[in-house]
């Protein structure tokens, strides 16, 4: 992966580096005697001004809040986009991105992807009358194999959930640009911090700030992000009223403790890094492990693509453990410091065994185990691993540290 010295995020934009506009983008103190925290502004109602509403005032919370705003205008300047919009989950943001589309308009996702956004097309979508096919995206003639004449959006995960699949964003935005879909990065997993899907050639990057984003496992959220560009405009306005009109938006105190969390973001995000790459060798080393998928082992398919398009390699892993779900589902069960919980992004490491928290019927490996890796010492996550697969797998014995 390429250092964060020579990387395109480390430039500064607009006078500052992104670890800069984290922390000042969206609030900054200037006149004497202004609080260095953001005012958390709860006001669900504002009073008009005396020449009556224009755009720029404030006037009700669902419509705008000054903490939203705030928000909106870091998370945009993160990604280099013109324009954020953040949403109560990064569900609801997947919802908002979908109804830009019309019934019987066909959209193309990864065949491996979070599996809420496949159940949200399955359970709602289909009766809408959208239609879907599920693809190989690592393969783009796949992609273009599958299109059909009412195809109008690309929807890519990389890396995938849960088995972190490597697509290609630059080979596959120019694909979807050449045939006029609207191309979305669902990058929740890695945020600007590692990749950044705008740079990359996509319209609109999508996060769930539940995870990495707000990083402390207490707050709800999602965000688009848009491209700048002239034919981006319709989309903004479509997207900027289904906030407004369908009102999923997020609690100005979310709001404010998202913002909060941004500001050690970078931090954050490459100490977790650090720790997951020495842990991914470790377990690709371990006698009780089949097999690791992580981007930053060079053994990973995409490992090639993934050193172009991230600048670290992300503190998820997924590893399949040697035998079968109850063989995972104990060394799930087995450990004292990492947290058998679903989710992800936090500080504190968890893990969880992927298939029993998915849909049935689900293609993930039943000896699959998904860990997010957190900010404890990595020794103290390691020592913590290696005793809960020493405790349930039979192949493993001695000493792998
Ligand atoms: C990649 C990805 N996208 C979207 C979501 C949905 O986000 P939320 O739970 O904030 O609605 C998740 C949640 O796990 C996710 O991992």
């Amino acid at each position: 992966m390429s250092s964060s010295e020579s990387d395109s995020n480390s430039k500064p934009k607009g006078g500052w580096y992104p670890e800069t506009r984290a922390l000042h983008e969206g609030w900054h103190p200037d006149a004497p005697g202004e609080p260095l925290a953001a005012p958390w502004q709860p006001s669900t109602v504002f009073r008009h001004p005396e020449q009556g509403l224009s755009d720029a005032s404030w006037s009700y919370t669902r419509l705008d809040n000054p903490n939203r705003s705030q928000l909106e205008r870091t998370l945009a300047s993160l990604e280099g986009g013109s324009q954020a919009l953040v949403f109560s989950s990064g569900m609801a943001a997947v919802q908002a991105a979908f109804h830009i589309l019309d019934p019987g308009d066909h959209v193309l996702l990864p065949d491996d992807l979070y599996h809420g956004v496949r159940i949200l097309i399955r359970d709602q979508y289909e009766r809408w009358g959208l239609t879907c096919d599920f693809v190989d995206t690592t393969r783009p003639d796949a992609v273009a194999d599958a299109a059909t004449p009412r195809t109008r959006m690309l929807w890519l995960e990389t890396p995938s959930n849960p088995m972190l699949r490597i697509t290609d964003i630059r080979a596959l935005t120019a694909l979807a640009s050449e045939r006029g879909w609207i191309s979305v990065v669902d990058n929740t997993w890695t945020t600007p911090v590692i990749q950044r899907p705008l740079e990359l050639g996509a319209d609109m990057a999508h996060y769930s700030t539940t995870k990495y984003m707000g990083g402390h496992s207490d707050v709800l959220g999602g965000a688009l992000v848009l491209r700048s560009g002239e034919d981006m405009a319709p989309v903004h306005e479509r997207l900027r009223s289904l906030q407004r009109q369908a009102g999923a938006v997020p609690s100005p105190f979310d709001c404010w403790l998202l913002l909060r969390s941004i500001k050690t973001l970078h931090v954050r995000i490459r100490s977790q890094c650090a720790s997951a790459i020495a842990i991914a060798e470790k377990l690709a080393a371990h006698p009780g492990v089949e097999m690791v998928h992580y981007p930053g082992l060079p053994a990973h398919p995409g490992h090639e693509v993934a050193s172009r398009q991230m600048d670290l390699p992300g503190a998820m892993i997924s590893f399949q453990v040697k035998g079968d779900d109850a063989t995972a589902l104990r060394v799930a069960a087995s450990t004292r410091l990492v947290l058998p919980a679903t989710s992800l992004g936090g500080v504190e490491s968890t893990w969880e065994h992927r298939k029993t928290s998915e849909y049935e019927g689900t293609s993930t490996p039943g000896n699959l185990i998904r860990l997010s890796v957190g900010l404890e010492h990595p020794d103290d996550i390691w020592k913590d691993i290696e005793q809960a697969l020493a405790a349930a797998v039979p192949e493993t014995d001695g000493d792998h540290r």
